[in-house]
C-alpha cells in the first residue's frame, strides 16, 4: 500500500529507535499534524465521504445459489505460485513487496487459536487443527485487486467464514465482524515500526462476511498458507481490494458498531470501510479503472493493463448486499 511521500518520511522512523522519550512524543505529533494535513488537503478530500457516521442497514441480499457456485470458478489465467508468495503486503514484515517472503519464516503459526468473543451466544475459542477437521476444506480460485492497480488469480484453499461463524451464535446486535492480527514485535520486526497503528485491523458487515464467497483461507496452489501470506489463516474477499484480506488472524469479535479498520484509521479519505473494487471510484491520488494483470508469465512490472471490473467481476454475487448505497459515499 503505498503511502503520501509527506508521510512516508514521517512514518520511516522507528519507533523503538527514538530512544528519548520527549523525542518520541515530539515524533509522534509530527506524524498526528502530518496525518491532520494530509486528511485536509484538498486533493484528498471526498465529497459526502463521513466515516463517523454508520452505513445504512444492509439491503436484503437475494442469493441465487447456482450464481454463488459460479463465483468460485474462473478460467483466467492463474498467477504464478511464485509471484503469489514473493510480491506480498506484510507490513508486519516490512513495507517493501519482497520484505514478507524474506522476512516471515519467523512466524510460528502452531499452536494458533483465534479467541472469538463480542455480540455471540457461545463466545470461545477457535482451535485451527480442530477447525480444519471439522469442515471441509475447499478450492476457491479467486481473481484478487490490489488498491495499487495489480491484480492476481489466486487458488485459495480454506472454508468459508460464514460456516464458521454460525459456530458461535452471533446475536441480532452483531452488525459487523472485528478482525485482529497477531501483533508480536519478537516475531514480527515489522511491528517496532510506526507505519501502521498496530495490531492490524479489518471488519466487515455481518452480511459480508456470512457471504459464501468471504473465505478463511489456510492454503493455497493446493499447499499450507506460508507466512508471507498470511498463514495460519487469512482473510479473502475476492470483491473487495485486498487490504481487507486480514492476515494472521488471532481475534474475531461480533460487534454492534462499525469497527475501527487499519488503513481507514491512518488515511480515511482513502480507504472506505467498505473498499469494494469499483472502477468508477477512484482513489484520490490514482484512478481505479484499470488493473495489471499479473499471471501466467507477465513480469511484475509490465503485465498487461485490463480494465477493472465493478466489485472485481462477483457483481452478479454481491450487487445485491448493497442495494439503496451510494457507492461513492461509501466507497
Ligand atoms: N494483513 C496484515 N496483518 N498486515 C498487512 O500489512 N496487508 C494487506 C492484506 N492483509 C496486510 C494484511 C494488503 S495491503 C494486501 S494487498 C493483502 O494483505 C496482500 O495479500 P497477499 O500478500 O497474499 O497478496
Amino acid at each position: 500500500m503505498p503511502l503520501d511521500p509527506r508521510l512516508r518520511a514521517a512514518l520511516r522512523i522507528p519507533a523503538a529507535e527514538i530512544a528519548d522519550e520527549s523525542a518520541y512524543r515530539a515524533f509522534r505529533g509530527e506524524r498526528r499534524r502530518l496525518l491532520g494535513a494530509l486528511a485536509s488537503a484538498p486533493a484528498f478530500a471526498l465529497a459526502g465521504c463521513d466515516t463517523a457516521a454508520p452505513p445504512p442497514p444492509a439491503a436484503r441480499a437475494k442469493l441465487d445459489p447456482a450464481l454463488v457456485a459460479r463465483g468460485f470458478a474462473t478460467d483466467e489465467e492463474p498467477t504464478r505460485y511464485e509471484d503469489a508468495t514473493t510480491y506480498n503486503n506484510f507490513y508486519e514484515f516490512g513495507t517493501g513487496k519482497a520484505d514478507p517472503a524474506n522476512a516471515a519464516k519467523t512466524l510460528r503459526t502452531r499452536p494458533w487459536s483465534v479467541a472469538v468473543s463480542g455480540e455471540c451466544a457461545k463466545p470461545g475459542t477457535l482451535d485451527l487443527d480442530a477447525l480444519l477437521k471439522g469442515l471441509t476444506v475447499e478450492e476457491r480460485i479467486y481473481r484478487m485487486r490490489c488498491v495499487e492497480g495489480w491484480s492476481m488469480v489466486i487458488p485459495w484453499l480454506g472454508v468459508p467464514l460464514g460456516e464458521v461463524l454460525k459456530r458461535f451464535e452471533p446475536t441480532s446486535k452483531a452488525k459487523y465482524v472485528a478482525f485482529t492480527s497477531l501483533a508480536d514485535p519478537e516475531q514480527m520486526p515489522g511491528v517496532r515500526y510506526d507505519s501502521i497503528d498496530w495490531p492490524y485491523r479489518e471488519g466487515l458487515r455481518i452480511d459480508e462476511a456470512m457471504h459464501p464467497l468471504t473465505l478463511l483461507a489456510t492454503g493455497l496452489y493446493g499447499k499450507t498458507l506460508p507466512q508471507q501470506n498470511g498463514a495460519p489463516l487469512r482473510l479473502v474477499v475476492p470483491w473487495k481490494y485486498g487490504f481487507k484480506g486480514i492476515k494472521s488472524i488471532v481475534e474475531i469479535r461480533f460487534v454492534e458498531a462499525l469497527p475501527a479498520t487499519a488503513w481507514n484509521q491512518l488515511q480515511p479519505q482513502e480507504y472506505g470501510f467498505f473498499s469494494n473494487v469499483n472502477p468508477d471510484v477512484d482513489h484520490p491520488r490514482w484512478s481505479q479503472a484499470s488493473e495489471r494483470r499479473i499471471a501466467g508469465s507477465a513480469s511484475k512490472l509490465f503485465a498487461e493493463r485490463i480494465p477493472t471490473r465493478l466489485f472485481n467481476g462477483y457483481a452478479d454475487q454481491v450487487a445485491d448486499l448493497y442495494t439503496g448505497m451510494d457507492l461513492r459515499q461509501w466507497f
